[in-house]
């Protein structure tokens, strides 16, 4: 059995984790569950996040313990011929240790039996908090059979720790390898964007009922046929007023001449995720209020891309957006001064919020809403308090996360215009959000989703016959 590839890499990361338990620890990482769809139909198997980004093992039912010392034991599925036959081959615990470097392998089927001996006699247990259905009790489990040890002479661990906050923190920053990986998520998914763009256009110059799967499929077909394994998330596709729901997703809803087509959706390729919004005119051409709404977001995306680089904090390129789309909204006569004032005051009280309901970006990794805290670690004792102008709660806020050079994360602002009396009519139901992935760098940020353009006139060029 060869190795896996990269398993060098995976093993560098177990031995950073371990680094990072303190004395006498043990780590327990499980990877996801299989979930049944309907009766004894599975859902296609994705494993979990943190066990794939310390084995790159993929299989179902399989466990790493990784103690401080960096002794790693897996536990996965046994070689089991007659099970091989319906549902493919297994590594099995013989070969494990070579393909994957670890240091032992044993079926998941002593699970149970040698879990107690890996934790006796260790201080400190760490495991995934609140991630696991039924984790905190098989734990508990294995904790009272070392107990029952210990009238022997064995020691029992006293502290249960998340092993998440090692973990996040890891995943926040990433590495070369995840960079590259990235990279061609990234360009696979504005791939399948574009060809959505043109076949939309192309079915409407040709009369046929284009409807909202038609181009669910054409992303779809782009993301497997360069390898990804599936979508990282459910592919948004809403025409027209659609737009404005904001989890709204493929349906089965007409795409009519004269409107706006929202898309938000990227491939998963090896485990990480890309996550790109775009918004274009169904025929190829923006009317007039829809390419003034357009132009508004982009130029507030533009000032969050200009605010998104190494030492700023994770909310700047959000308030760089809302200051553009606040003034912008002023501008287009969507919220009327006499009401709301000046640009700072809509700041202020968040009028803007009946339009912009959602922040500007997230973490983007193995996740597509990915671990990592929002808050900066080195400032987590400064506590400020202020009431929210629109609810009247009090919010406690802690000073934002500090970017650094390899942090990943989206920049999406939008703007959802759903019909009311106060509102003028020409905007009435237009939804858009333009979506990108960066990389912060030292002196700012490298776009990887522009194969696809995000100019109005581009995007005008790219639907053309
Ligand atoms: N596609 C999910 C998001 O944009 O956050
Ligand atoms: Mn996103
Ligand atoms: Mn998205």
């Amino acid at each position: 059995m060869s190795t896996i590839p990269n398993a060098a890499l995976y093993a560098q990361r177990r031995a950073r984790l371990a680094a990072r338990l303190g004395p006498d620890a043990v780590a327990i990482v499980p990877t996801a569950p299989e979930h049944l769809r309907n009766r004894d139909s599975e859902f296609l198997f994705r494993f979990d996040s943190y066990f794939h980004y310390l084995s790159g093992f993929g299989e179902p039912s399989a466990w790493l313990v990784i103690t401080s010392a960096g002794h790693t034991t897996l536990f996965c599925n046994p070689k089991d011929l007659e099970r091989e036959i319906w549902d493919g081959i297994r590594l099995g615990p013989e070969a494990a240790p070579a393909a994957l470097g670890v240091d032992a392998a044993f079926p998941v089927t002593e699970l149970e039996q040698r879990l107690p001996r890996l934790l006796e006699n260790k201080a400190t247990v760490w495991y995934p908090f609140a991630t696991h259905a039924g984790l905190e009790g098989r734990i508990d489990g294995w904790l009272k059979a070392v107990r029952a040890r210990v009238r022997y002479g064995a020691l029992c661990p006293e502290a249960q720790r998340d092993l998440c906050s090692i973990l996040d923190e890891m995943r926040l920053i990433k590495d070369a390898h995840e960079q590259t990986v990235m990279r061609r998520a990234a360009q696979i998914s504005a791939g399948a964007h574009v060809r959505a763009m043109q076949l939309s256009a192309r079915m409407l110059r040709q009369g046929a009922d284009v409807r909202e799967y038609h181009l669910d499929a054409e992303l779809l077909h782009e993301f497997r046929r360069h390898g990804s394994q599936y979508p990282a998330y459910g592919s948004i596709v809403a025409a027209g007023a659609n737009a404005c729901v904001l989890h709204y997703r493929a349906d089965n809803a007409p795409i009519r001449d004269g409107e706006l087509v929202l898309i938000d959706a990227g491939c998963e390729l090896d485990g990480y995720a890309s996550d790109i919004t775009r918004t274009f005119p169904a025929n190829g051409k923006f009317t007039a209020p829809q390419r003034a709404l357009y132009e508004l977001v982009l130029a507030a995306q533009d000032a969050a891309i200009e605010a998104t680089r190494a030492g700023a904090r994770f909310t700047e390129p959000h308030e760089a957006t809302v200051r553009v789309l606040s003034q912008g909204l002023l501008d287009l006569g969507l919220l009327d001064h006499h009401k709301v004032g000046t640009v700072d005051d809509v700041i202020a009280s968040r009028a803007y919020f009946r339009y912009y309901m959602h922040r500007t970006g997230h973490w983007l990794g193995m996740d597509v809403h990915d671990c990592g805290s929002y808050v900066e670690p080195s400032e987590l004792g400064r506590i400020s308090k202020r009431k929210d102008p629109l609810s009247g709660e009090v919010i406690q806020d802690r000073p934002s996360r500090i970017l650094q050079a390899g942090m990943c994360l989206t920049i999406e602002p939008g703007l959802y215009v759903r019909p009311a009396e106060d509102v003028p009519r020409e905007f009435w139901n237009i939804g858009i959000r333009i979506e990108d992935d960066a990389f912060v760098t030292a002196d700012g940020c490298e776009l990887i989703t522009r194969d696809v353009p995000v100019n109005a006139d581009e995007i005008e060029a790219l639907m053309r016959p």
